[in-house]
């Protein structure tokens, strides 16, 4: 009943860009185009960097202190072009900037449930590093409830969730990409951040971000929000040989895309 309350106003084009903006706690950014057969995320770059550049300077000029949710892609960079945007502008607060890696939960919940035979609300995968092919790095050592599995299935579920996003851009042969499942993770994990804006206790979710969990200046992992946004960012906790493998290939591509975004910027 709580959605009575709630207003729905649409904003258009560039001039009504600081109207959408003023007064926001919470700014949720989907914008851009989406993957076609083939297509990395990467090969949206072009595009979507320019329009998360653009989004962000309203951000910066219009509600400084909002959480930031990026989903457009590629988010290992679109993230690093928001903190270079808000560096710039001297409004860059860490906690409060979050690229959204939630559809990568929500896909490793799904297939590792499907293989245990579970329900995916009683899975937990912790899914680190990034938002593209090898850089997402699930890590299954961790699951709760605790399982094993065969290194069949461990190969399996790896690259089925590596590789989510790409069936659904497979699937849809040129019509975009993953929508209903993209709208579910962001809304699941817009309100993770209303929570903690209001304070509620542990709420933990994966996110990627500004992060010294590794050498990288952004890494996704585990993070507890709360009324700043991020307040702790979790350790990887003890990975298993196949995990450390893919944890060398995942930071070898998110160093590039990293870089990719700050130069778009810098530039
Ligand atoms: C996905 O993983 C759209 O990047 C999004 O499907």
């Amino acid at each position: 009943l709580e959605f009575l309350d709630f207003q729905v106003r649409g904003f258009l084009g560039p001039q009504q860009l600081e109207d959408a903006l003023t007064g926001m706690d919470l700014v949720v950014i989907p914008a851009g185009v989406p993957r076609k057969p083939g297509m990395t995320r990467d090969d949206l770059f072009n595009i979507n960097a320019g329009i998360v550049k653009t989004l962000c300077e309203g951000i910066a000029k219009c509600c400084p202190k909002a959480i930031v949710n990026i989903i457009s892609n590629p988010v290992n960079s679109t993230v690093p072009i928001a903190a270079e945007v808000f560096k710039m502008a001297g409004t860059f607060d860490p906690r409060r900037l979050l690229g959204v890696t939630m559809l990568d939960v929500v896909r490793a919940n799904t297939f590792v449930a499907e293989v245990l035979g579970l329900d995916p609300r009683e899975v937990d995968v912790p899914v680190v590093g990034g938002h593209a092919g090898v850089t997402i790095l699930p890590l299954l050592s961790q699951i709760k409830p605790p399982c094993s599995f065969t290194p069949v299935e461990t190969e399996y579920l790896t690259s089925r969730i590596q590789n989510g996003g790409t069936e659904v851009v497979e699937a849809k042969a040129g019509a975009g990409s993953a929508t209903l499942s993209m709208a579910y993770a962001a809304v699941k994990f817009a309100d993770a951040c209303l929570h903690g804006l209001r304070g509620d206790a542990a709420i933990i979710q994966c996110a990627f971000v500004f992060s010294q969990v590794t050498e990288l200046p952004f890494f996704a992992s585990k993070v507890r929000l709360g009324r700043s946004g991020v307040e702790e960012i979790f350790p990887l906790g003890p990975l298993n040989e196949y995990e450390r493998t893919g944890l060398e290939k995942a930071k070898k591509e998110l160093a590039t895309s990293i870089q990719k975004g700050v130069g778009f910027v810098k530039k």
